[in-house]
This record gives C-alpha cells, sequence and structure tokens, in this order.
C-alpha cells in the first residue's frame, strides 16, 4: 500500500512548534516581524501573499503585507527593501516573484539583507547552502519544507538514488544541495536532458516540478520509489493538481505526496519557521 505523505497535517505541527517558539521569543521582548512585498496583481500572487500574512498573523507574527503598483520603479522598490533593512521590528523581508519587466530580480534578491533574506534566495545564502559549514543561513522555504517531510515520515536520504526534475532556482537547484548535504547521490533532470527514463527508472526518490499536470507516470517510476510532487497546475475544471498522475503512480510508488495537501502547506509553515529562526539568530 502506498503511503500518502499528508503535508498539511505535518504543516499543522511544525505550526505548533513554531508557536511555541512564538512565545518564548514574547517571554524575551521579541516578536517575530514579517515584511511580504506583493508588486502589481497577479491573481496567484495576491492569494500567495495573502496566505502568508494571514498565517503569520495567526502564529502572533508582526505582519507587513506591503502593496506596490505593477508601475513600481526598480528605485522604489529597492528604497522599500532598504527601509525594511533598516527596521529593527522586522526579521524577514521577501519580496514575491514574479516581478514585472522593468524589475532587475537580481538587483531585489542582493538588496534584502542576507540576515532578514527568509527565502534564501540571496547569494550569499545560497553561498553558505553550498559550502554546508554548520553556520547558520535561510534556504529556499519549498525546498526546506521537501526535506522537513521526509525526516518526518523517517525517509532517509543518505546514500539513496535521488532524482529532481526541474533544476529552478526556487526549488530544483537549493534542493539539489541540500539532498547532497545529507549524502544523497543526486541526478537533476531538465528539458535538455537525454536517458532521463534510464536514470528516472533507477531512482529511489523522484522530485518533480516542472508545471506540467500529468507529467509522471507509474510506468516512469521504479517499484516502490517516493514521489514527491511540487507542481500546482489547474486542470481543466479549475482544480488544483500536481505534476504527478497521482492515481497512476500511487499504484507503483512506496510513498507519495498529493496535490492539495502535500508540498503546498509545507511551503509556508516553513516560511513561518524560518522567519523565527531569523528573529532568534538575529538576538543571539
Ligand atoms: N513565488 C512563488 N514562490 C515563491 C517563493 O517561494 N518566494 C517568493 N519570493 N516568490 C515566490
Amino acid at each position: 500500500m502506498v503511503k500518502i505523505l499528508n503535508g498539511k497535517k505535518l504543516a499543522q505541527q511544525l505550526n505548533e512548534h513554531t508557536a511555541q517558539r512564538v512565545a518564548n521569543l514574547k517571554a524575551k521582548g521579541i516578536v517575530p516581524g514579517l515584511a511580504v512585498v506583493l508588486v502589481g496583481e497577479d491573481p496567484a500572487s495576491m492569494i500567495y501573499t495573502r496566505n502568508k500574512a494571514r498565517q503569520a498573523d495567526k502564529l502572533g507574527f508582526k505582519s507587513i503585507l506591503k502593496k506596490m503598483p505593477s508601475t513600481v520603479t526598480q528605485d522604489e522598490l529597492l528604497a522599500t527593501i532598504r527601509q525594511l533593512n533598516a527596521d529593527p521590528c522586522i526579521h524577514g523581508i521577501l519580496v514575491q516573484e514574479p516581478l514585472p519587466d522593468q524589475i532587475n530580480q537580481s538587483a531585489v534578491i542582493e538588496t534584502i539583507s542576507p540576515e532578514k533574506d527568509v527565502d534564501g534566495f540571496n547569494p550569499i545564502n545560497v553561498g553558505k547552502l553550498y559550502a554546508n559549514d554548520g553556520r547558520h543561513f535561510p534556504v529556499a522555504c519549498t525546498p526546506r519544507g521537501v526535506m522537513t517531510m521526509l525526516e518526518q515520515y523517517q525517509i532517509p536520504v543518505a546514500g539513496k538514488d535521488v532524482v529532481i526534475i526541474g533544476r529552478s532556482r526556487l526549488v530544483g537547484k537549493p534542493l539539489q544541495a541540500l539532498m547532497i548535504n545529507q549524502n544523497a547521490t543526486v541526478t537533476m533532470l531538465h528539458h535538455a536532458s537525454t536517458d532521463a527514463e534510464y536514470y528516472l527508472k533507477h531512482a529511489d526518490i523522484v522530485v518533480v516540478g516542472i508545471g506540467k499536470a500529468n507529467f509522471l507516470h507509474a510506468s516512469d517510476i521504479k517499484n516502490g520509489a517516493v514521489v514527491i510532487d511540487v507542481g500546482i497546475n489547474r486542470d481543466e475544471q479549475g482544480h488544483l493538481v500536481g505534476d504527478v498522475d497521482f492515481d497512476d503512480v500511487s499504484s507503483v510508488a512506496s510513498a507519495i505526496t498529493p496535490v492539495p495537501g502535500g508540498v503546498g502547506p509545507m511551503t509556508i509553515a516553513t516560511l513561518m519557521q524560518q522567519t523565527v529562526d531569523l528573529a532568534e539568530w538575529s538576538n543571539q
């Protein structure tokens, strides 16, 4: 029988733990502060940022949802980030992507102070992830959430063959580093990969996040593989679906994440966890 990895339940547990840490910080006079910056009116981004700010409020954070028009200039956006960098009540800053064309995304990411970079996108933090030298640093929330899920379900990664489909800066690349740091053998597949079938068939753990509904089928994977679905798509009826043909793959996999209720809730819970990490680290 396939095991369903319940991200919703795990996220609730993680949030309970985070709430406890918030209470401990408040006893010392510290309130974790999260600033979410939304540029423009992308419908998905509006929902995501509202959910992030709401969850932060629920956990007792100070939360700011800063909305800026899609016509905002680069200078105006960077000035806002610098203000948040200088605000001692704010421990985590997140600028929701995608950003409009006039904005240089790298400049935005590099302007966020590495100590407040709750997304873990700043090159300083990406470098620390690769250095893996025991220092504290924030990591992209979705990959960190995936690692938490595997750990909580006691699915070991050390020595395992892991295939990650998709090499995005938000998911694939940081997940590769996290997996390597935990002694997995990692293969990255992307649109130009040859022999993708071969690597997939040998993988103990498959992570897919490319934004294509029903991309992964039972015939693609090894018997008993663990399948993590990072995809978020809408089907013809408007339902939320992942990149994995869930029913088909469930007949072969040993464990699988559903969409919705899998990786998604873990991402927001990890964002909250990481805001509290940053608040704790800044007060050490
Ligand atoms: N857009 C989609 N996912 C993310 C994320 O994790 N962080 C930011 N900043 N923007 C996103």
